[in-house]
C-alpha cells in the first residue's frame, strides 16, 4: 500500500475505446470506495479519447503513457490490484500475445508476474469479438486469473441508446 495516502493503489489502465470519455466514472467510484487511484492510458486513447486534464485533476498524478526515463523515480507506487477499462480489442490481443509495445499493456503483462488481482471491462464490437484470435486471447487471460466483465459492445440497443457501460462491474470484480 501507499505510505503517502495510506490507502490500497489501483491503477486504471485506459485504451482508445469511445467510452473512455467516461472514465471520470470509475475513477469517483474508485475513490468513493477508498482506493487511491492512478491511471495509465495507451498512446492513442491520450489522443482525444479522454479528457486528460480533468482526470488528472481528479486523481491528482499526471496521467502515465509513457515509460520513465532511466534514473527517474517510479511515478506511481505498486499496485494493489489492476483494472483495464476500457480495454479494447487490439489491447486484449497484445496482452494475452506478451507484446508490451505501450506502457499500459506492458503494465497488464506484469501483472500476472505481480499476482496482484487484475479485471477488465473490454468494448469490443460484436464484429471484432467474433475474431478467433480475440476469443483465445479471453481463454488465455482468463486461464491467467484476469476477471472479465461480461461482454460490451458499444452497440446501440432496439431503442436507439447505449446500455451502461456498468464501470462499477471492475471494482465488483475486484472483491
Ligand atoms: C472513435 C473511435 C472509437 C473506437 N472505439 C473502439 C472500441 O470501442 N473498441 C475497440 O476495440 N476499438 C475501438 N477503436 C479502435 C482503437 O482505437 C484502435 O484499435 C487502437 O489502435 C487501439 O489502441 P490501444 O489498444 O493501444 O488503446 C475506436 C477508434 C475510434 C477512432
Amino acid at each position: 500500500m501507499t505510505e503517502q495516502a495510506g490507502k490500497p493503489f489501483l491503477y486504471v489502465v485506459v485504451c482508445a475505446a469511445g467510452i473512455a470519455a467516461d472514465v471520470s466514472k470509475l475513477i469517483t467510484a474508485a475513490q468513493e470506495r477508498d482506493w487511491e487511484v492512478g491511471v495509465i492510458a495507451t498512446p492513442v486513447a491520450t489522443n482525444g479519447f479522454l479528457d486528460t486534464a480533468a482526470v488528472e485533476a481528479q486523481t491528482g498524478r499526471r496521467i502515465r503513457s509513457a515509460w520513465r526515463s532511466p534514473g527517474d523515480p517510479r511515478p506511481f507506487p505498486p499496485p494493489d490490484a489492476v483494472v483495464a477499462a476500457p480495454v479494447t480489442f487490439n489491447t486484449v490481443n497484445k496482452w494475452a500475445a506478451g507484446l508490451a509495445d505501450t506502457l499500459a499493456v506492458a503494465t497488464l503483462c506484469e501483472t500476472y508476474g505481480l499476482g496482484v488481482p487484475v479485471a477488465a471491462l473490454p468494448c469490443v464490437s460484436d464484429a471484432l469479438a467474433a475474431h478467433p484470435a480475440y476469443q483465445d486471447s479471453l481463454i488465455r487471460l482468463r486461464g491467467m486469473g484476469v476477471r472479465f466483465g461480461e461482454p460490451y459492445s458499444g452497440e446501440p440497443g432496439q431503442d436507439g441508446t447505449r446500455p451502461d457501460f456498468g464501470w462499477e462491474r471492475a471494482l465488483d470484480l475486484l472483491g
